[in-house]
């Protein structure tokens, strides 16, 4: 194991040994390499340069009490980028390539798997980039999928404690036709100035409404939204967010807790009767939500008075983090020993 400081590590960038890359050339996937060069050297009229076709992944490998390394559904992080490529037109990577991948990288890099103890994790990022010259608007005939992994700390400030969210209307993430559904860099891009503008106001997090009417919610910076009222948990149904995975094992797991899942719009007004509230994904797992600010509208709901996350929230928290450990017995079978 590396002597780094693995529970001060921020959400960021620390350099590992290996990362492992695939080119897609003449119509086929070729073999795996093992580089541990950090750079790539690509046509500057590569297609990922001028026309966004850049695709990406976030996953995570937890070192876990019994001593095993595992990484959690990493099937759907493949599915997901199956359709992100279908949706930006480059060739598939198959999720037998996906997995062993994923799986060469971790292992030639574990060393860099944070302790248990922690509470860090090794964040694995896969990309697929377009990198044939293309000058006219069209997809590459070449590509390029890599995966390096990161080890990282928690993505929001202080991990599982509440945050305040603001709705930023002056801006959309993406429309409701559009990217919003994959996981491409440009919608990364359509974020950053909202995402600027609600830390500059002292917010953790930028909230996006649905861009046509701005009357429901959608996501929340890189995360889902959900919220808890009556033993329900509800969570947006949108076609201008990312289909989360941590979202979608939340779902399953309120159910498998007897709870009420509800996926549908929810219109802004319906935050008032939320008795919790949270943002969900791979980098940010529970987030508890503290409040949302509507500045505009001049509006604020509260969800936790005490700055406390709430008790729910607090046990879907519990659960999941319990099964990406092996500390609860996996009976969906989303984790692979790697
Ligand atoms: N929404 C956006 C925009 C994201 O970038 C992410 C992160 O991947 C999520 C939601 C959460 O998705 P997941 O739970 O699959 O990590
Ligand atoms: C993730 O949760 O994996 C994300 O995509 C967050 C990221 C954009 C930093």
């Amino acid at each position: 194991m590396k002597n780094l400081d693995w529970a001060k590590l921020p959400f960021g960038y620390v350099p590992t040994d290996y990362n492992v890359r695939c080119y897609y050339r003449d119509g086929k996937w070729g073999e795996i390499e093992v580089c541990s060069d950090e750079y790539i050297k690509m046509h500057m009229a590569a297609t990922c340069l001028h026309y966004g076709q850049e695709a990406f992944e976030g996953l995570k490998a937890y070192r876990c009490p019994d001593g095993k390394v595992r990484v959690f559904r990493m099937d759907e992080n493949a599915a997901r980028l199956q359709s992100t490529c279908r949706g930006i037109l480059m060739p598939e990577v198959s999720t037998e390539l996906f997995e062993e991948m994923v799986t060469k990288v971790v292992r030639l890099n574990q060393d860099y798997i944070p302790t248990y103890e922690s509470g860090a994790t090794l964040y694995i990022r896969p990309l697929l980039v377009g990198m044939s010259a293309q000058v006219g608007v069209h997809p590459a005939s070449e590509y390029l999928f890599m995966i390096f992994v990161t080890p990282v700390g928690p993505y929001f400030k202080g991990g599982f404690a509440t945050n305040p969210y603001v709705i930023i209307r002056e801006y959309d993430r993406s429309a409701p036709l559009g990217t919003g559904i994959y996981k491409v860099g440009g919608n990364y891009a359509a974020s950053l100035r909202a995402n600027k503008m609600a830390h500059d106001l002292g917010y953790a997090c930028e909230f996006y409404l649905d861009a046509k009417e701005k009357k429901y919610m959608d996501e929340c910076g890189a995360a889902n939204f959900f919220g808890i009222k009556n033993n329900t948990y509800v969570t947006p149904k949108s076609t201008s967010i990312l289909p989360s995975i941590t979202n979608k094992s939340l779902m399953q797991l309120a159910e498998d807790m007897g709870m009420t899942v509800e996926r549908r719009q929810i219109p802004e007004e319906e935050l008032a009767t939320f008795e919790e509230a949270g943002a969900c994904g791979t980098a940010a797992v529970i987030s508890p939500i503290s409040k949302i600010d509507d500045l505009e509208g001049h509006k604020s709901y509260v969800f936790s008075e005490d700055g406390k996350p709430g008790p729910i929230s607090t046990k879907l928290y519990n659960k999941l983090r319990n099964i990406q450990y092996g500390i609860e017995p996996d009976v969906h079978g989303w984790t692979k020993v790697v």
